[in-house]
C-alpha cells in the first residue's frame, strides 16, 4: 500500500466545508486497501490574519514543501497574500484548469471538454509595481523561460491526454513586447510537435469564441491573468464555479485547488457544491500516478450527476454538501 502524505489548506468561507467533503472520500478510497493519506491540516487566510496578522505562514509554505502533495480551498480577501505566494515560492508554474460539460449540469453547451493551461509565476501577477495618490502602475513581466516551460506544458499534456490542438491566446496586436517574447516561445515549442495542431488566437476574439464555438477548443495556452479570466469564462460554459478543479504544478510540488473562491454569500449554509474540490482531489491522484484512484473519484461524480437526484442548489437542487458527499461515497464504494 502506498501512503501519501496531504497537506490541506481549508481556508475561508466554504473552504473549510468543500475540504472536509473532499478528505472523506478520500478517505473512504483508503477502505479499498491500495492507498493511504495522512492529513496535516494548515492554516492560512481571512480568519488566521485577522487573529495573528498573518495570512500564510513560514510554517505552512514548508509544511506544503515537504507533503507530496496539496490540497487548497479557498481564502477570501487574503488570497493574493495566500495563494499566489505560494504558487510563485513554490514556483508551480503550471495552472491547468479543465472545463468539461457534465451530464444533468446546466450548461451553454454539451460537448466542452477543454483544458486551460495558464502560466502561473509571472505576467502582470508578479506583483511588481507601485501606487501613488492618483496613479497605480502594474508591470508586466514576461520571460522566455517560463513562457517555453508552459508551452512545453500544454503540448506534453495534449500529447499524454490524446488531444490534437493547442491555442496559444495573446494579444500582440497591442502587448507586442511581452506577447512577443510568449508566442516566440510557443512557435519554437510547437515546432517539435508537428503531430499536433497549433493556432494563436486574440485573446478578446478567444473570450467571444469560446462562448460560440467551445467545442472547436482543445488545450489552451496563454500568460498568467488572461488565463486567470479566460478560466472562469470557460466554468461559466459549463455549469459555474462548483463544477471546475484546477492544478497547480511544478517540477517538486503541486497543489489542486477549485477554481472558486471562498462563496461569501453561501458560507456557513452547508450547501457548497463539493465537486470542484472533489474534481481537484481527483486530479491530485492522477498526478500522484494513483490513475484508478483518480478515474474512481471522478467517475463516482459523475454517477451522481447522470443520476441527478442528488444535487446543490447551484445545480438546481437543494442537496447540502453533506447528502451530495454521502450519495458520492455510497457510489464510490460500489466501483
Ligand atoms: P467565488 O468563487 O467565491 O463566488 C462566485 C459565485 O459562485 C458566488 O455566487 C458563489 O456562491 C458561487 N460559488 C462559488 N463556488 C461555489 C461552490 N463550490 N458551490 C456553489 N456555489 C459556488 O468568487 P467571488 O465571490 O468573486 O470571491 C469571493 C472571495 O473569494 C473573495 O474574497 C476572493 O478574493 C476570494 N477568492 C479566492 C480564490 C482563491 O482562494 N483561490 C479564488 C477566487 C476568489
Ligand atoms: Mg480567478
Amino acid at each position: 500500500m502506498t501512503r501519501y502524505k496531504i497537506a490541506t489548506i481549508p481556508g475561508d468561507g466554504i473552504g473549510p466545508e468543500v475540504m472536509e467533503a473532499a478528505v472523506k472520500v478520500l478517505r473512504a478510497l483508503e477502505d479499498g486497501g491500495g492507498i493511504g493519506f495522512d492529513f496535516v491540516r494548515l492554516e492560512a487566510g481571512d480568519g488566521l490574519k485577522g487573529r495573528t496578522g498573518v495570512a500564510l505562514p513560514p510554517e505552512t509554505l514548508d509544511e506544503v514543501k515537504r507533503s507530496d502533495a496539496g490540497l487548497f480551498a479557498a481564502v477570501g480577501e487574503t488570497a493574493k497574500e495566500v495563494i499566489l505566494p505560494l504558487r510563485q515560492r513554490l514556483d508551480l508554474y503550471a495552472n491547468v484548469r479543465p472545463a468539461k460539460a457534465y451530464p444533468n449540469v446546466p450548461c451553454l453547451k454539451d460537448d466542452v471538454d477543454i483544458v486551460i493551461v495558464r502560466e502561473n509565476t509571472e505576467g502582470l501577477y508578479k506583483m511588481v509595481g507601485d501606487r501613488g495618490p492618483d496613479w497605480g502602475i502594474n508591470v508586466r513581466v514576461i520571460t522566455r523561460r517560463a513562457s517555453e516551460r508552459i508551452a512545453r506544458f500544454a503540448f506534453d499534456l495534449a500529447e499524454r491526454e490524446g488531444r490534437g490542438k493547442v491555442t496559444s491566446v495573446h494579444k500582440n496586436n497591442v502587448l507586442d513586447k511581452t506577447c512577443g517574447v510568449f508566442l516566440e516561445a510557443c512557435r519554437s515549442v510547437a515546432a517539435s510537435h508537428p503531430q499536433i495542431e497549433y493556432e494563436e488566437m486574440i485573446v478578446d476574439a478567444c473570450a467571444m469564441k469560446l462562448i460560440l464555438a467551445p467545442e472547436k477548443f482543445d488545450v489552451l495556452v496563454t500568460t498568467n491573468m488572461f488565463g486567470d479570466i479566460l478560466s472562469d469564462e470557460a466554468a461559466g460554459l459549463v455549469g459555474g464555479l462548483g463544477m471546475t478543479p484546477s492544478a497547480n504544478i511544478g517540477d517538486e510540488n503541486a497543489i489542486f485547488e477549485p477554481v472558486h473562491g471562498t462563496a461569501p454569500d453561501i458560507a456557513g449554509r452547508g450547501i457548497a457544491n463539493p465537486m470542484a474540490m472533489m474534481l481537484s482531489a481527483s486530479m491530485m491522484l492522477e498526478w500522484l500516478r494513483e490513475d484508478d484512484e483518480a478515474k474512481t473519484v471522478e467517475r463516482a461524480v459523475m454517477r451522481v450527476l447522470k443520476d441527478g437526484r442528488v444535487r446543490t442548489p447551484d445545480l438546481g437542487g437543494s442537496a447540502k454538501t453533506e447528502e451530495i458527499t454521502s450519495a458520492i461515497i455510497q457510489e464510490l464504494i460500489k466501483i
